[in-house]
């Protein structure tokens, strides 16, 4: 129900150059829900995830974020309403290699100015909990691809967002570690009350989402509306 809706956009288009990515499409996501987006390569998913992270702002249509409309936020804003209320875990970890693995989950609680001390602190005690505590003084070169993807929902989660978005967390991992690196990262969202919204081509992680939509053509669509889900 939109009265519910956390975060919603509404009748989104969003193009590069001459090539339309998102066309009219809308979504919406309550607060504590695990949502996968669906859909074959280059239907606009990725578009549409960093339009409702607010990386990018759509060309038209409009994008609310907890009763606030966002999209016409200038970028100051919208940088500090990702900085503070969002958290984001991509296909390729973007974790930054001259940096440990501790440095790199306290990064974005050093970004918000927190005490170098007390962001350690917290980073460690998400290290802890993603079972990586060893790792913690490891430049990120020296991790396999489900530690790396570890350490960046650690990062991700660290802020205490409100949204999580994954864009093919688990795209560049084995089946079975993806499907670990996703249990960890449903599961300790479930625990803090994070809504997750995650891009995947893998059906198996869309399984642990509460709901799914399907984007085609840079349209969302229900697959329970298009028979795509039985
Ligand atoms: N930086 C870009 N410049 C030009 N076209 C792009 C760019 N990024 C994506 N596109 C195009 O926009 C469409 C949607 O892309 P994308 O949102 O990345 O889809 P998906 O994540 O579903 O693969 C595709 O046709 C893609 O080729
Ligand atoms: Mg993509």
């Amino acid at each position: 129900m939109i009265a519910d809706a956390l975060l919603r956009a509404e009748n989104i288009t969003r193009s590069y150059g001459n090539t339309p990515a998102v066309r009219a499409a809308s979504l919406s996501v309550t607060a504590g829900e695990v949502l996968a987006i669906m859909g074959p390569s280059g239907s606009g998913k990725s578009t549409l995830l960093h339009c409702l992270a607010g990386i990018f702002t759509p060309d038209s249509g409009e994008v609310w974020f907890d009763g606030r409309r966002m999209d016409t936020l200038d970028d100051a804003r919208r940088s500090e309403l990702r900085r503070t209320a969002f958290g984001f875990v991509f296909q390729f970890g973007q974790l930054v290699p001259e940096l440990t693995v501790t440095e790199n989950v306290a990064l974005p609680l050093l970004l918000g100015r927190a005490k170098r001390k007390d962001a350690h602190a917290r980073a460690a005690s998400w290290l802890e909990r993603l079972d990586l505590a060893k790792l913690g003084g490891r430049h990120t070169g020296e991790l396999s691809g489900g530690q790396a993807q570890r350490v960046a929902i650690a990062r991700a989660l660290v802020t205490r967002p409100r949204v999580v978005f994954a864009d093919e967390p688990t795209g560049a991992l084995d089946s079975l570690t993806g499907e670990h690196v996703m249990e960890l990262l449903v599961g300790l969202a479930r625990e803090e009350g994070v809504t997750v919204i995650v891009v995947t081509h893998d059906a198996r992680v869309a399984a642990g989402a509460d709901r799914e939509v399907v984007v085609r053509d840079g349209k969302v669509t229900d697959p329970y509306a298009t028979g795509i889900v039985r």
